[in-house]
Order: C-alpha cells, then sequence, then structure tokens
C-alpha cells in the first residue's frame, strides 16, 4: 500500500533522508521510531506528497506519486487520512465543523448522517459536548484529539499518525489506541504512525522501523525488533526502559507485550 525505494531528501546542506527503502502492506501497521530530528516528519510528509524526494520513489496504492498530475495526486491524497504533528486545525471553525469537513467535501453526505458521524467520532475521544467551541478554547491534548477525530472520521483505508498521542493523558492514549487497532480490523486501514511513544508502538505494531542517518536501519515485527543487534536501536531501547523505570521504581518494567 506504501513504498518507498532509495528516498532522498535534503534541505541545503543538510541530507536528511538519505535512502529510505519501506514497504507498508496492506492491512498492516508500521510503527516507525527514531530520534527527535532524526527525519520521521520528513519521511511521512513524503507519502502524502507534500514533500518531494530529491531521488528515489514513493508508491501509494500502486501510484507512483512523482508521475502524477496534481489533480491525480489529490485523487491519491483522498484516499488518506492524515494527523499532522502539529493538529492544524481551521482556527475559524468550531470543534464540529473541523471534523465534519472531510464529511462535506469528499463523502457529500446530508447533514444529520453528518451529524451523527461528527458526534460518534468525537465521543470515541471523549469530546462530546465540545463541539461548538473553537480550537483557541481548546487545551493542546484537546486539539490533539480534534485533529485526531478528523483524520479518522471517513474511515479511510491509509492512516498516516505523526505523534497521535502527543501531550495527552493516560487515559486518552489509551482511547486513541482503541480508535486505531479497532479501524484496522473493521475497514482493514493500513497505518503508518510516528511516534516517540515506544510502549504504544509495541501495542500496535505490526511492523516497528528505526530511522537513523537517513536510512531505515531495522525493520521487523515487535519481538524481533526488540532483539535487534543495530546498535542505535539498542541504545534507544535501552535509554526508553531506563526512563520507563524512573517512572516506575518498583522496577517491574517489561517491553510489552
Ligand atoms: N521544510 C524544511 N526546511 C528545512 N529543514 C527542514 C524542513 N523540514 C524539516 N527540516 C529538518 O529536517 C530534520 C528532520 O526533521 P523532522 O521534523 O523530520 O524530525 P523528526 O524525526 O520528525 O523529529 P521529532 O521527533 O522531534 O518530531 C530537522 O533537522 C529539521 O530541521
Ligand atoms: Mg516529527
Amino acid at each position: 500500500m506504501i513504498e518507498l525505494v532509495g528516498v532522498h531528501k535534503a534541505f541545503g546542506e543538510q541530507q536528511v533522508l538519505r535512502g529510505v527503502d519501506l514497504v507498508v502492506a496492506e492491512g498492516t501497521t508500521c510503527v516507525l521510531l527514531g530520534v527527535s530530528g532524526s527525519g520521521k516528519t520528513v519521511l511521512m510528509k513524503h507519502i502524502d506528497g507534500l514533500l518531494k524526494p530529491d531521488q528515489g520513489t514513493v508508491r501509494v496504492d500502486g501510484e507512483a506519486l512523482m508521475q502524477l498530475s496534481a489533480r491525480e495526486l489529490e485523487n491519491v491524497r483522498r484516499k488518506l487520512g492524515i494527523l499532522f504533528q502539529a493538529g492544524a486545525l481551521f482556527d475559524s471553525l468550531t470543534v464540529f465543523d473541523n471534523v465534519a469537513f472531510p464529511l462535506r467535501e469528499r463523502a457529500h453526505l446530508q447533514e444529520p448522517e453528518v451529524a451523527r458521524q461528527v458526534r460518534h467520532t468525537l465521543s470515541l475521544v471523549g469530546l462530546q459536548g465540545a463541539e461548538s467551541l473553537y480550537p483557541s478554547e481548546l487545551s493542546g491534548g484537546m486539539q490533539k484529539r480534534v485533529a485526531f477525530s478528523r483524520a479518522v472520521v471517513l474511515q479511510p483505508k491509509v492512516l498516516l499518525y505523526d505523534d497521535p498521542t502527543a501531550g495527552l493523558d493516560p487515559l486518552t492514549t489509551e482511547s486513541v489506541i482503541d480508535v486505531i487497532v479497532t479501524g484496522k480490523k473493521r475497514v482493514g486501514a493500513t497505518s503508518f504512525i510516528v511516534t516517540p511513544d515506544v510502549s504504544m508502538a509495541f501495542h500496535v505494531a505490526d511492523f516497528m522501523a528505526f530511522l537513523h542517518e537517513g536510512r531505515i536501519v531495522e525493520h521487523a515485527p515487535p519481538e524481533e525488533f526488540r532483539q535487534s543487534r543495530h546498535p542505535a536501536v539498542k541504545s534507544f531501547l535501552h535509554n526508553w526502559l531506563q526512563r520507563e523505570s524512573l517512572r516506575n521504581p518498583r522496577g517491574d518494567t517489561r517491553l510489552p507485550p
């Protein structure tokens, strides 16, 4: 469903992606990990065509994005539900209208059905009652949840999430994870998730990928990933475990599952 081959991307002198190869099969969930600044967001922006590679190919559902006209690219993007790292809500629209936006623009539903789906989706992340507020009236975590609702409301076949649980409390994080997992079961969605939350990664991933020095240096199912011999992956997981044990001083930290 998603395929990157030899993707290179530089900004001026800075070479961010140096030959990324990655495949996400239909119906699977791939979680991308890597230290802050390693290029995870840049990589994700290549999948929705927001950034163009200097070299290499990106295919989504069999279509090579570079070869598409603006209109064809728009058709591919319609298959995607995207949650950006910084929520990117429409400031002048209420919560309700933000979430209704894709339903009205793309699904052309009758208003009562729009309202039903918006309310349902908001309730999944505990936001019933916030419908008439504007983004500036929400907390950071609430904004994140509205952006999440807007990404999933059309139940797209391909979902790209950049840091979906940032700033959320543990309970809300659970709800977001629930929606991701249910989407996969219900519509066989393909998900690509960027997150610094390693516990969540182990819970939702079919495959985990690690971006280091511009390349994917590990790509494996969770149980294999945690045994990785790559030094950068080992040190990343080691640091995470140490932070976890600080948070949980009884020392019963384990790598899930
Ligand atoms: N449009 C841009 N122009 C110039 N440099 C950019 C641009 N977008 C990203 N970069 C640079 O590319 C590098 C990778 O950024 P990116 O946002 O992909 O990191 P990340 O892995 O997502 O980090 P984080 O985990 O903190 O979100 C950074 O050094 C950033 O400054
Ligand atoms: Mg990022």
